[in-house]
């Protein structure tokens, strides 16, 4: 059966193509989420991507993940990733495993965004590679999946 994979993104990353494209590139949500779904095509994933700028709404789409079964998923909590033990208690409450990504490298940037409130309980990190993060945390999920698949 085709595995499920859940991409859920957080707070402004629907404004990536205008916002900040100094740190952000010039990347649009749109070509982020064809990056991801024909990534996902490639290695035979069925990829669900959303984005939300609700934080309840995010809390609810884990819950939704943990519920329906997901297999694997990707998050890039945005700027929870900082501040949210809520996002951090729903995410720990995953039995499927999880990639955290981000597009840049939050561990270069300011020291607030040193904390990641949702790393500790992943499989693996990517930051830094702009879409790159996201298909290379696909690649990595694919693999796991392969050899211990749920
Ligand atoms: C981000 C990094 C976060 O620090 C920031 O708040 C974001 C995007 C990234 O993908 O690089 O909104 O998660």
């Amino acid at each position: 059966m085709t595995a499920v994979v859940w991409v859920l993104n957080g707070p402004n990353l629907g404004r990536l193509g205008t916002r900040e494209p100094d740190i952000y590139g010039t990347a649009s949500y749109d070509d982020l989420v064809v990056a991801c779904t024909s990534t996902g095509e490639q290695l035979g994933l069925s990829v669900d991507v959303r984005q939300t700028d609700d934080e309840a709404t995010y809390v609810h789409w884990l819950h939704e993940a943990a519920d329906a079964g997901a297999d694997a998923l990707l998050l890039n909590p945005a700027a929870w990733t900082h501040t949210s033990v809520a996002v951090r208690d729903a995410a720990s409450a995953l039995s499927a495993p999880y990639v955290e990504v981000h597009l840049s490298n939050p561990l270069a940037r300011e020291e607030f965004r040193h904390v990641s409130y949702t790393a500790g309980h992943a499989a693996g990190v990517v930051a830094g590679f702009g879409l790159d993060s996201y298909r290379l945390a696909l690649q990595a999920l694919a693999a796991r999946l392969a050899a211990d698949p749920r």
